[in-house]
């Protein structure tokens, strides 16, 4: 039987999102957004494009719900973007409020699905869908780690002149500025970045990751990236439909892991058919750690706030 994802939010990243679905072939997509006419107007172009790219989903865009039922999987990017000197945390009880109502009633009609929440600020609505929804934890994934890290490996490549796929990297923590890009674990075809370029130049791409996001809202002015996230993404979901099992920097809630109990935070995860199979606990430095714990207590902060509103 065909796999069927939900994008909630048919906006840059969710239509982006269910245009990359069709693309590969993963699934047919239900678009969903409050604004009427846009979910099915989008959903109908990206339908439109199948005989030229050669795809037979089927897209389909509504308002509602209904049509959603029994989705495989339910990609949430319903909400406000940044704005140029906004930062991710203004969002963050307006974009509750929509999370919360988009996870309501996802979860309703489609109970086993898994989420992937993209909503800033990431690490908060995660734990926001998490509660809302009542599903196992490895049923709640955040997109932010592949994008920040897919920056990471590009700053990498553009330096060294190489192939980004050659560059393994990985970036913990939460998706904000206090993210923790791991240089340790930092390698270009198995040889160690720190080999390959000197400390002020290996520190000056690590800060421009961290700026990342901020870079294109600088350039964009009314809104924030779209591509690189909804490749991200999709990366995911695409690894959840087909079992891949690949391990990708993800928001995962830690219960007890690295320390952290009951918040979602960046760590390596590995993605199959349940979700998030698996949280890898790597080793870290003093000064790692510390890092870490200075991401830990910026989302701590934020889910505090929603705590006190629920
Ligand atoms: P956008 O403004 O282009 O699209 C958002 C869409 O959500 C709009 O079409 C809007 O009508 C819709 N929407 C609002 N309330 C809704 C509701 N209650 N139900 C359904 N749809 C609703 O914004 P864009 O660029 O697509 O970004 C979406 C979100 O993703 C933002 O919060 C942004 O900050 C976040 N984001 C997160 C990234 C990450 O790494 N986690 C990367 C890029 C964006
Ligand atoms: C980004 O990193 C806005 O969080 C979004 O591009």
């Amino acid at each position: 039987m065909r796999k069927k994802v939900t994008v909630v939010g048919a906006g840059n990243v969710g239509a982006n999102c269910a245009l990359r679905i069709a693309d590969q072939e993963l699934a047919d997509v239900v678009l969903v957004d409050v604004v009427d006419g846009v979910p099915q107007g989008k959903g109908l172009d990206i339908l439109e494009s199948g005989p030229i790219q050669g795809y037979d989903v089927r897209i389909t865009g509504s308002n509602g719900y209904e049509e959603t039922a029994n989705s495989d999987i339910v990609i949430i990017t319903a909400g406000f973007p940044r704005k140029p000197g906004m930062s991710r945390d203004d969002l963050l009880l307006a974009n509750y409020e929509i999370v919360k109502n988009a996870t309501e009633q996802a979860a309703r009609y489609s109970p086993n699905a898994i989420l992937i929440l993209v909503t800033n600020p990431l690490d908060a609505m995660c734990w926001a869908a998490w509660k809302v929804s009542g599903f196992s934890r490895n049923r709640v994934i955040g997109m932010a780690g592949v994008l920040d890290t897919a920056r990471y490996r590009t700053f990498i490549a553009e330096a060294l002149n190489v192939s980004v796929e050659n560059i393994t990297a990985m970036v913990l923590g939460g998706h904000g500025d206090t993210m923790v890009p791991l240089v340790r674990y930092t390698n270009v075809s198995g040889i160690p970045l720190t080999e390959l370029l000197p400390a002020g130049q290996i520190e000056a791409l690590v800060t421009r990751t961290r700026n990342g996001g901020a870079e294109i809202v600088k350039y964009l002015k009314t809104g924030s990236a779209y591509y690189a996230p909804s490749a991200a993404a999709v990366e995911m979901a695409a690894s959840i439909l087909k079992d891949k099992k690949k391990v990708l920097p993800c928001a995962a809630l830690l219960q007890g892991e690295y320390g952290v109990q009951d918040l979602f935070v960046g760590v390596p995860v590995k993605l199959g058919a349940n979700g998030i199979e698996k949280v890898y606990e790597v080793g870290l430095t003093d000064s790692e750690k510390a890092e870490l714990a200075k991401s830990v207590a910026a989302v701590d902060e934020l889910v505090t706030v929603i705590k006190s509103k629920m």
